[in-house]
């Protein structure tokens, strides 16, 4: 049977849109929005760095200089400030929300989160073409007996760039230290602690010294990064409060977080993992993307072409904090475009995933690098199972370094570059039965991954996924090659 005219010229048109959004790719239609941005069904395949009409998959990476990032949305991936748990998209788990499934109460969250955004570690070997301002911030560094007088002037460094300095030329004009919080991080950190205050107010004690303190477990890495974060998120948590809080951490030189401890099996495993066919493949298909970068800003060395670590640091520092992708110094008409820092974000985005997912020696590499941690936090939700747990909410302020590898642990079905800000929320809820659930949110949702959304589990199911990645004997582990 043949087709009315009609029918034939809505097909016409149904195919018209197809070509039209197919042309327009990532731009229109296709581009994928809330948590769909999360998941990219093809971040295992280096197809996924190749391919420029993936764009950024519906990531942002752009934020204003000197105000909050606006949340993303839908709460998609946003690099410079990733989503986190807010009361216009918190829900209840599932069978709570549905009063006949089940009820039950928040008991204990153990929340982590990388720190906020900020200027680069890695400034390009051939120097920036646009400075770094930080003189809206006061970087303060000073200590204060703990139960005696004096107290002391609270000093703040105030950077400067001398003209005089001959290296200034070839690094980084402003008022910056590489890395260090920019004002902007510094407010995305403020909200992201009102909104946690909104979401868990009921659990997190209303003053951090309620039950002299013996509630809240505060701790952070060594670096100023993650000390410079938390007293923003703190100030949303606590706003009333009056007076400096403990921020636990451990000795640099034994740190279990922002890889602290000295291992060389650590180095040892990921140059196995950066010697697979598959490692090569995602160098090969982005040979020249490398090799331009390389020359137009002088960094042709392996720790800038070996991954894309330092180029993805460098660009996003200038797109999360208002500035622009840099050009080479030397002649400012050869600029970044946004296609290629697309194609170096789709690229970190790939070695994140590959790393800590996607590769055969994955767990041994988080055992190595992260198990330690990895067993605090179990020590924790033990705690809780036992009943023994004074604590009802711990806050770690950590690493990207840190993050991926959990997410790993918990067999995130796709891993993108945990953003500024990232953040696992860990919630234990108890039902009027006594029993024990967990809720695991990433960046405010409940995350996804191989064994099931991992919305309503019973704890002691949490509990075996995470223990495998607790190392047995890291000392003999890390000496072991
Ligand atoms: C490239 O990406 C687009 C948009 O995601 C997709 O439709 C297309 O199938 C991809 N092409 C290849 C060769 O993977
Ligand atoms: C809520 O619970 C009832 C009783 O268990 C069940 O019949 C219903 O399907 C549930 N609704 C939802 C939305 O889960
Ligand atoms: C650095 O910035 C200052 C202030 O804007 C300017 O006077 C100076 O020329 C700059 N120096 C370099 C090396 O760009
Ligand atoms: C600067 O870069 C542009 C664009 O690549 C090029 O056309 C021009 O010749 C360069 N100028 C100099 C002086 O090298
Ligand atoms: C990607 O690889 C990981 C680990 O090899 C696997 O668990 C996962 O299912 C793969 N994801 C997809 C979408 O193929
Ligand atoms: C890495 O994985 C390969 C393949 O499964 C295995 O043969 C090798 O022993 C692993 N290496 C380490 C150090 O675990």
């Amino acid at each position: 049977m043949s087709k009315s005219i009609y029918e034939g010229l809505l097909d016409m048109a149904a195919f018209v849109l197809t070509a039209l959004l197919a042309a327009t790719g990532s731009q229109a239609g296709v581009a994928p929005t809330g948590q769909r941005s999360f998941y990219p069904p093809g971040l295992n395949h280096t197809t996924f760095i190749s391919n420029a009409s993936v764009g950024t998959f519906g990531g942002l990476y752009t934020a204003p200089a000197s105000q909050a990032a606006p949340a993303s949305p839908g709460d998609a991936y946003d690099y410079c400030s990733m989503p986190h748990p807010h009361a216009a998209s918190y829900s209840l788990p599932p069978p709570v929300a549905n009063q006949t499934t089940v009820s039950a109460r928040l008991v204990y969250l153990e929340y982590l989160q990388r720190h906020q955004r900020r200027t680069p570690y890695n400034i390009l070997p051939g120097g920036e073409n646009q400075p770094y301002h930080c003189d809206n911030l006061h970087a303060h560094l000073y200590v204060a007996p703990a139960s005696q007088g004096p107290a002391p002037i609270p000093v703040y460094g105030q950077t400067y760039s001398d003209p005089s300095n001959p290296f200034l030329a070839t690094y980084v004009n402003g008022s910056c230290q590489y890395p260090q919080l920019t004002i902007g991080g510094f407010l995305d950190g403020y909200q992201h602690g009102r909104d946690l205050r909104d979401v868990y107010g009921d659990l997190i004690p209303s003053s951090p010294d309620e039950d002299g303190g013996k509630k809240i477990w505060l701790r952070s890495s060594n670096s100023a990064l993650t000390q410079e974060s938390a007293g923003g998120v703190l100030r949303g948590i606590w706003p009333d409060h009056n007076g400096p809080l403990p921020l636990h951490q451990q000795a640099s030189g034994i740190d279990t977080v922002d890889q602290g401890f000295s291992c060389s099996a650590q180095s040892e495993i990921l140059s196995t993992i950066e010697s697979t066919p598959l490692w090569n493949e995602h160098l090969t298909v982005t040979t020249s993307l490398r090799n331009r970068l390389a020359t137009m800003f002088d960094a042709d060395t392996s720790s800038w072409t070996s991954t894309f670590d330092h180029f993805a640091d460098n660009f996003q520092a200038r797109l999360c904090n208002g500035y622009e992708l840099p050009c080479r110094v030397q002649n400012q008409s050869e600029c970044v475009t946004r296609a290629q820092a697309d194609e170096v974000f789709r690229a970190g985005d790939w070695e994140w995933n590959y790393w800590w997912r996607n590769n055969a020696n994955a767990t041994r590499y988080i055992q190595l690098v992260e198990g330690l941690f990895i067993g605090e936090i179990v020590q924790h939700l033990e705690a809780v199972q036992q009943g023994t747990s004074e604590l009802v909410y711990s806050h770690n302020f950590v690493h990207d370094g840190d993050l991926g590898p959990i997410l790993g642990a918990l067999g995130i079905n796709a891993l993108r570059w945990p953003g500024m800000g990232s953040n696992i929320a860990i919630e234990i809820w108890e039902t009027s039965a006594s029993e024990l659930y967990a809720r695991v949110l990433y960046s405010g949702h409940a995350i996804e991954t191989i064994h099931g959304t991992l919305d309503w589990i019973p704890l002691s199911a949490l509990l075996s996924i995470l223990k495998p990645f607790i190392p047995e004997d890291i000392i003999s582990m890390c000496q072991s090659s």
